[in-house]
C-alpha cells in the first residue's frame, strides 16, 4: 500500500490559550508546559462532511488519481454530523465519486486513521481499486467548555489520504481494551442530550506511554528492521509530553517524531493525517522513507503501522 497524496482542512476560527484562559481557570503557561498546545481550530458552522470533503478534494487533485479509480471511502470519526447517512456516503456525494464505492465510517477514536489505512489496504486487495481514507473530527461538539481538564486539549479538523494498492505491504499491530472509565463521551443521556467528553487524563497518559512503545517495537521487529532505520515516527498528537515519553522509552531522539500539536491541539482521528499533510508540504517525506504511524486513545484502542512512503 502506498499513500499517494494528502489533503487537509481546518476551520477558520482559532481558539488560543489566551482566550481559553478567559473561559476556564487556566493559563497559557500551564497549557503550554503540560501539553505543548498553543492554539486549536474550532468549527463555527463548518461540518465534518465539509471539512472531510475539502481535504479529500485537495488530496485527489494532488494525486492525479481519477475519481473512477476510487473504490473505497472510509471516514474515521467519532464525531460525525449524523449517524446516518454516514460521513463517507456524504463525501461520495459531495465529490461525485462513483456509486460503486464501498463507503462507511470507522470509529476507533484517536486510533481511527491507522485502523482506517489497514482496513483500506485489505479492501483494495479485494476490489482492485484506490481508496480515500479520511480522519475528520469536530471534537468541539463533545467538549464541555467548563471542564478545564479536557477543553484545553481538543480541536477540530480533517486530513485525507489517497491510497494506492501499489507498493509493499504494511506491517501492523493493533489492540483494544474496552474501558469507559478512562475516556468516554458522545452517547445519549437519560434526557436524550449528548454526553460530553469525560477523561481521566492522568490514566490515559499512563496507558499511552506504557502501550505505544511496545506496539511500535512489534511492528519494527515484524518488518525485520531496527528503530534506527525508521525515518519518521508520526504519533497521534495527544500531548507533547506523551510523544516525549514514547521517544524516551524507545531510546529514539525526539527530533525523529514529527509534531504539530502546538497549533492544532488534539484532533483525534484527524491528527495523524494533518501531520502527514504538513510533512509533505515541508518536503520532509521522500520516496522509500520508512514511517511508523501510531494511534492510541478512546476505546481504549491503539494501533501502529510501518509503511514505506
Ligand atoms: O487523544 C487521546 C486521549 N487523550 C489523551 O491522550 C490525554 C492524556 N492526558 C493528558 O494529556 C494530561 O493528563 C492532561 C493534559 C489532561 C492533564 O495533565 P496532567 O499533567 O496529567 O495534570 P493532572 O490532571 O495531573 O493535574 C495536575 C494539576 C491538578 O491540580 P492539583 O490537584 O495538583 O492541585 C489539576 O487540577 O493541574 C490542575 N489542572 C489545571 N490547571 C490549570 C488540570 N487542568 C488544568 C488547566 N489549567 N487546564
Amino acid at each position: 500500500m502506498k499513500i499517494v497524496a494528502m489533503g487537509r482542512a481546518l476551520p477558520q476560527y482559532v481558539l488560543d490559550n489566551q482566550e481559553l484562559s478567559g473561559m476556564v481557570e487556566t493559563n497559557d503557561e500551564w497549557i503550554t508546559t503540560r501539553t505543548g498546545i498553543c492554539q486549536r481550530h474550532i468549527a463555527k458552522g463548518e461540518t465534518v462532511v465539509a471539512l472531510a470533503s475539502q481535504a479529500a478534494r485537495q488530496a485527489l487533485a494532488q494525486s492525479g488519481v481519477p475519481l473512477e479509480s476510487i473504490g473505497v471511502v472510509i471516514v474515521c470519526t467519532f464525531t460525525p454530523d449524523t449517524a446516518t447517512p454516514s460521513m463517507a456516503c456524504m463525501v461520495q456525494k459531495e465529490l461525485g465519486l462513483p456509486q460503486t464505492v464501498l463507503a462507511f465510517d470507522l470509529n476507533a477514536a484517536c486510533s481511527g486513521f491507522v485502523y482506517g489505512l489497514a482496513v483500506a489496504e485489505a479492501l483494495m486487495d479485494r476490489q482492485g481499486c484506490h481508496a480515500l481514507v479520511i480522519g475528520g473530527e469536530l471534537l468541539s461538539r463533545l467538549v464541555d467548555y467548563t471542564d478545564r481538564s479536557t477543553c484545553i486539549l481538543f480541536g477540530d479538523g480533517a486530513g485525507a489520504a489517497v491510497v494506492s494498492p501499489a507498493g509493499s505491504r504494511t506491517v501492523t499491530d493493533f489492540g483494544a481494551d474496552g474501558n469507559a472509565e478512562l475516556l468516554s463521551g458522545g452517547g445519549y443521556n437519560i434526557n436524550g442530550g449528548r454526553e460530553p467528553l469525560r477523561m481521566n487524563g492522568r490514566e490515559v497518559f499512563r496507558f499511552a506511554v506504557s502501550t505505544v512503545p511496545g506496539s511500535i517495537r512489534r511492528v519494527v521487529e515484524q518488518a525485520g528492521c531496527t528503530l534506527e532505520e525508521v525515518d519518521h515516527f508520526v504519533l497521534h498528537q495527544a500531548n507533547h509530553r506523551i510523544t516525549e515519553g514514547v521517544a524516551r522509552h524507545l531510546g529514539v531522539n525526539l527530533d525523529r517524531f514529527y509534531e504539530n500539536i502546538v497549533h492544532t491541539g488534539n484532533t483525534s482521528a484527524a491528527s495523524i493525517p494533518l501531520a502527514l499533510w504538513e510533512m509533505q508540504e515541508k518536503d520532509l517525506l521522500h520516496p522509500g522513507d520508512r514511517l511508523v504511524l501510531a494511534g492510541f486513545g478512546g476505546g481504549l484502542t491503539w494501533g501502529a503501522m510501518l509503511l514505506n512512503w
